[in-house]
C-alpha cells in the first residue's frame, strides 16, 4: 500500500477535478487514499482513508447489480454490453442506436438501470441503492450527499437530455423527473475508499460476501458485472486501464476507482484530479502499482502476493 501511495505521489495535482458539477470542484486535488481487502477478510490501508468522497459513477456498478439480479437476461433487451468508445455522457451513439445505451456504465445505460430499479422497489430508488451499499460495505453511515446532490440537479441538463431523448425512443418505463432524481442521488453518494473497497468484496468471490455470506449475486452474472467493468468501466480509456492495470474497475468524477480482483481481493482508491476521460490520474497510477507488485492482474500468470499489501 505505502509503495502504491509512494508510486501516485508524483501525480498527484496533474489531473483537473471535476468542475462540472460545482460541489465536486471544492475537492482537494492532492488528496488520496487507497485501501484493499482480500477475500479472507485481511485488509490494508493508506492515506486519508477515513474520508468520504462522492462514489459518482461507480454507484453505477451496484445499479447494474441490483437490477441484473431483478431482471436477469431481460435487462440486456434494454440496455447494451459493447464498449462505447466516447465519453460518459456523450449522446451521440443515442441517435444511432435508437435509444438503447451501449452499455450500464455510461450515463444513458445507468439512467436506464435506475428506472427499472425504480419500477422494481415499489417505492424510494435511491434509499434502495443506500442500503445496498450499506449491506454490502457493512456500512450503516453510508448516505447521499444533499448538497452533491441538489449541484447534480442544478447542473444536470445534459443527463436531462439524455433521458428525455430515450423517453423519445419509448425507453424509460418511468417518468424522467423521477429517474433522473434518483440517479442523481445515487451519484451524491458518499463514502471511504475503506467502505468501497468492502462494498465491492462479493464481486472478488462469486458474488457472495466472503465474510457474511451475503449473496448478491450468482457467480454468472458476478462474472458479467466483471467483464463490464473492465470493458466499460473507463469509458473510452478503458483500453488503456485494462493495459495498465489489468484489473475490472470503475471510476467516478469524483476521483474514486473501485477494482475488482477476481478470486482475491477488492481495492479501492480515490485521488480528485482526473485525467481527459474523467477517471482519477494518480489512482490509476496507484492500482498501477498495485497490480504489479501484488501480481493481481487478470492477464496475468504470476501467482498473488498478499503480503505485498503491507510493504
Ligand atoms: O452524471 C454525471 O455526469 C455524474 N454524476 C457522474 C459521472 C461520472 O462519474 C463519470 N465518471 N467518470
Amino acid at each position: 500500500m505505502a509503495h502504491c501511495a509512494q508510486a501516485a505521489k508524483p501525480a498527484l495535482g496533474e489531473g483537473r477535478v471535476a468542475d462540472y458539477i460545482p460541489a465536486l470542484a471544492k475537492a482537494d486535488p492532492s488528496a488520496f487514499a487507497m485501501a484493499v481487502i482480500d477475500i479472507e477478510g485481511d485488509s490494508a490501508s493508506v492515506g486519508m482513508a477515513d474520508v468520504c468522497f462522492s462514489i459518482q459513477s461507480i454507484s453505477k456498478v451496484f445499479t447494474l447489480s441490483m437490477a441484473l439480479a431483478q431482471r436477469r437476461e431481460t435487462l440486456w433487451e434494454r440496455v447494451g454490453r459493447e464498449p462505447s468508445g466516447t465519453g460518459f455522457n456523450s449522446i451521440v451513439q443515442l441517435e444511432h442506436e435508437q435509444g438503447v445505451p451501449r452499455n450500464p456504465l455510461i450515463n444513458p445505460g445507468a439512467i436506464v438501470v435506475t428506472d427499472t430499479i425504480l419500477s422494481d422497489c415499489g417505492g424510494d430508488a435511491p434509499a434502495h441503492i443506500v442500503s445496498r451499499l450499506r449491506e454490502a460495505a457493512a456500512s450503516d453511515r453510508i448516505a447521499v450527499s444533499e448538497e452533491i446532490a441538489a449541484s447534480e440537479e442544478k447542473w444536470g441538463d445534459r443527463n436531462r437530455s439524455l433521458a428525455y431523448f430515450m423517453k423519445s425512443f419509448d425507453r424509460l418505463e418511468n417518468d424522467p423527473r423521477e429517474v433522473l432524481s434518483a440517479y442523481f442521488r445515487q451519484c451524491a453518494i458518499e463514502m471511504t475508499v475503506v467502505e468501497l473497497a468492502r462494498a465491492g468484496l462479493h464481486l472478488a468471490n462469486g458474488g457472495v460476501d466472503p465474510l457474511t455470506g451475503a449473496a448478491f449475486l450468482s457467480r454468472a452474472q458476478t462474472n458479467r458485472v466483471n467483464a463490464l467493468m473492465l470493458t466499460c468501466g473507463h469509458y473510452d480509456m478503458s483500453g488503456d486501464f485494462a493495459f495498465r492495470v489489468g484489473l475490472p474497475g470503475k471510476s467516478g468524477v469524483g476521483g474514486g476507482i473501485l477494482a475488482v480482483a477476481p478470486g482475491a481481493a477488492s481495492v479501492a482508491v480515490w485521488s480528485p484530479g482526473l485525467n481527459e476521460a474523467g477517471n482519477s490520474h494518480a489512482g490509476t497510477v496507484a492500482l498501477e502499482a498495485f497490480s504489479d507488485c501484488t501480481g493481481l492482474n487478470i492477464f496475468s500468470d504470476k501467482r498473488p502476493e498478499s503480503s505485498a499489501f503491507e510493504d
